[in-house]
């Protein structure tokens, strides 16, 4: 079974430039955030991610799964669903309660927040690596590992208090061990192969080009949008002919609302030097067929002309008519 994802892995691992990149492994998790306002006043908000795809919403109050994608069930039943949201519940129900009975004991000051982090990562050969991490105040406190939980450095006392708390909660540890180690690898394949379809769909992507504010005098600012594009990896460069221009800057590829993908690639140039530079694009969308936009200089002559001569024959336009009618 494993063998078979491996191709579908390939095309779904994350990557930019670097052929490295594909290496990587791909996760899914969930990821929840704990606002402690005061003694009994806790907010919970949650969400599921296979890799940087949103999967699914968590309902604060209920604690119930919204399943975002017509395959956000993998091939789990509604019944092992309704088990998990139960588990799941239970066991965030009782993180709650440790915090808030222990508030003072372990010097916790209202308001804080803990985030915690549950999930796995298959890796290349096939193995797969349960982890759950949980943060307080946005810095790492306490991670699970080899069936119990450790406290990170950055913790300090109050970590290791807490770590020592939840490690005598031996059917807590268990139910943790299973859902990073057992219940996650199955439902990653699951959502894996139930999500084909989306997530190996080939988007093309669309470029456009603009200026940027102006590096300075008698240079140029030239920038290279591509936008809508999916899957992530994608090869974007500013060229003179066939060669590459360097001392480019890249922007991150951010996510668009639709789960495509932006960036941008700028270039300061100097001015009478941008005619006949182009942007050229690479995607697995484009079946072979690079994007290439060539930087075409604007025209100052013709604006001007066109910003004086428009009004002239406006104007002049206008005199004719007035006379008529006079
Ligand atoms: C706790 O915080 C909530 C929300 O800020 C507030 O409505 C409530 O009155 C607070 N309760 C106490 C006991 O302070
Ligand atoms: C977990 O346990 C294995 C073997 O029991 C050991 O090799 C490994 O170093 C341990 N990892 C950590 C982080 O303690
Ligand atoms: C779902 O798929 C995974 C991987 O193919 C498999 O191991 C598992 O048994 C399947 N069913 C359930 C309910 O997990």
């Amino acid at each position: 079974m494993l063998f078979l994802q491996l191709p579908l892995l390939e095309v779904l691992l994350p990557g930019g430039d670097n052929k490295d990149d594909f290496q990587e492994p791909v996760s899914f998790q969930i990821i929840r955030i704990y606002s402690f306002y005061n003694h009994s006043w806790v907010q919970t908000l949650g969400s599921g991610w296979l890799g940087e795809l949103q999967t699914h919403g968590l309902e604060s109050n209920s604690g119930s799964y919204i399943f975002l994608w017509p395959w956000s069930k993998g091939n789990f039943s509604n019944e092992e669903w309704k088990e998990q949201e139960k588990l799941c519940f239970t066991s965030s129900i009782q993180l709650i309660q440790a915090f808030q009975n222990h508030a003072s004991q372990w010097q916790l000051d209202y308001p804080f927040e803990l985030q915690t982090a549950a999930g796995c990562e298959l890796h290349f050969g096939g193995a797969s690596v349960g982890f759950m991490h949980i943060a307080y105040q946005g810095s790492d406190f306490m991670s699970f590992q080899n069936n119990s939980w450790l406290p990170s450095p950055k913790g300090g006392s109050r970590a290791q208090h807490v770590c020592s708390l939840f490690n005598l909660n031996q059917v807590g540890l268990e139910r943790a061990d299973r859902l990073v180690s057992d219940i996650c690898p199955r439902l990653l394949l699951g959502l894996l192969d139930a999500g084909k379809a989306d997530l190996q769909r080939q988007v093309k992507p669309e470029a456009w080009l603009s200026t940027g504010p102006s590096p300075g005098p008698g240079h140029l600012m030239l920038v290279c949008h591509v936008s809508g594009f999916h899957p992530k990896p994608i090869w974007v460069m500013w060229m003179r002919g066939e060669q590459e221009y360097m001392g480019t800057q890249r922007s991150d590829i951010l996510p668009n609302a639709d789960g495509t993908w932006y960036l941008w690639k700028s270039l300061d140039v100097e001015a009478t030097e941008a005619a006949g530079l182009s942007c050229r694009v690479r995607h697995s969308s484009l079946g072979g067929q690079d994007i290439i936009l060539y930087w075409k200089h604007r025209n100052s002559v013709g604006l001007i002309f066109l910003a004086v001569i428009v009004p002239l024959v406006l104007l002049t336009g206008l005199a004719f008519w007035l006379r008529k009618c006079w």
